[in-house]
């Protein structure tokens, strides 16, 4: 069926988690009461200080009309500000900061302000669909890094081929990484820094997990690594750090250039967010920081009960020290196969995970768990697991 349209939609078509919510919504409608934590979407309230302020935008006529660029400014100043807060880098509100609705379009429409038809992008296997998606629709070619366990889930540089290094345009990387969950230090980012100097590649980073480290530390910035910002783009959304993923609003900040460009093609297709989205959002990120350690104690109780319960019934899941999921091997019998588990599990217990193979063929192995619900449910989960499994794993060994 697809023959009749554009060529490009092709490797955008094959998509296990169209299956999975097929999956789900039958199962709802069979009566199971489904747990869904197949989605990173967070229960957790936005900061009450972010909804005050779209409550008083909405009596505000004003805010009504199309946002352009210049009435983004007291979000692009909060952003730049932000920065400084966080990682102590001076960043020009006006030429260095680019609102987005969602970071996921800005990590898919970079690529078409990059990449001639034919140029090849770094990109992660696994990684976030987009960054692949963004590629394939700029005409660009993906080579993908792939990331392995027993190298922590970091790209292997001199396992690049050269003529692929000669030939790429672009790396996209995320750390800490969904789904994996790996982190790194501020020292990755120098090698990969170096890296990108010596063939002449743009690096992007997709960095919406900034504030999901459990061992008290703030994940490093990119930027650091250049700080004159001559060759790095960075992507922040409000929908994680703040639980504002509904809301569709994120930035892109770093290179003067790469922003320029993204805004470019941006401008070709939308405007910005509604101005009060924009006002919540700044109230936001001028929340104390109370407000995020105050959340992270919740996701790291559900993260250490979660794995808990895991290994009671048998499954030795690692503890990771980052993001809200959990990057579980599966049990030898599934192993080839994640989406056939998650859906096998949906359809049998009202339990939804994601498949590893969503986030590509390195992911195969995997299912992911998104904490996004209370300890009590989390908890009701792994407990239906562990009698799906006893189940299956020995009907699957009769048969
Ligand atoms: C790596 C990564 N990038 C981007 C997004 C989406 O962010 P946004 O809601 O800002 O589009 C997600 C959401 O799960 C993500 O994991």
């Amino acid at each position: 069926m697809l023959a009749a349209f554009a060529q490009r939609l092709e490797p955008l078509h094959s998509n296990v988690f169209d299956q999975l919510d097929q999956a789900k919504w039958e199962a709802r409608r069979s009566g199971l009461d489904v747990i869904d934590l197949s989605l990173g979407s967070s229960d957790l309230p936005p900061p009450p200080e972010a909804l005050a302020a779209i409550q008083r935008a909405l009596a505000d006529p004003s805010t009504y009309g199309y946002t352009l660029f210049h009435d983004t400014a007291e979000f692009r100043a909060a952003c730049a500000q932000w920065y400084l807060r966080k990682f102590g880098l001076e960043i020009d509100p006006e030429t260095e900061v680019l609102p987005l609705i969602g970071s996921q379009q800005g990590t898919a429409l970079l690529p078409l302000a990059l990449l001639n038809p034919g140029d090849v992008a770094l990109i992660t296997d696994p990684g976030y669909p987009s960054h692949g998606g963004g590629i394939h629709l700029a005409g660009g070619i993906p080579y993908y890094l792939p990331l392995r366990a027993e190298n922590r889930f970091l790209p292997q540089w001199d396992e690049i081929p050269a003529e692929i290094c000669r030939r790429a345009r672009l790396l996209v990387l995320s750390y800490p990484h969904n789904p994996t969950t790996a982190t790194v230090t501020p020292e990755f980012w120098q090698e990969t820094l170096q890296f990108c100097q010596q063939h002449d590649i743009f690096l992007a980073h997709d960095f919406p997990y900034v504030d999901w480290r459990f061992d008290g530390q703030v994940a490093p910035s990119a930027l650091l690594a250049d700080p004159g910002k001559t060759r790095t783009i960075e992507f922040f959304s409000l929908s994680k750090s703040y639980h504002m993923g509904g809301f569709r609003v994120a930035y892109a900040i770093g290179s003067r250039e790469l922003i320029r460009a993204l805004r470019l093609v941006k401008s070709t297709i939308d405007f910005h967010p509604y101005q009060g989205i924009l006002r919540g959002a700044a109230a936001a990120l001028a929340a104390p920081d109370s407000f995020l350690d105050n959340w992270r104690q919740v996701y790291r109780k559900r993260r250490d009960l979660a794995v808990a319960a895991l290994h009671r019934i048998g499954w030795p899941v690692p503890l990771p020290e980052a993001t809200m999921y959990l990057w579980a091997p599966l049990p030898e019998f599934y192993r080839g196969s994640s989406a056939q588990f998650c859906l096998d599990l949906v359809r049998a217990t009202g339990v939804a995970l994601s498949p590893g193979s969503g986030f590509g063929p390195g992911g195969e192995g995997y299912v992911r768990f998104a904490l996004v619900a209370e300890g009590s449910r989390l908890e009701e989960a792994i407990e239906r697991i562990g009698e799906f499994l006893g189940k299956g794993t020995s009907g699957l060994r009769q048969a």
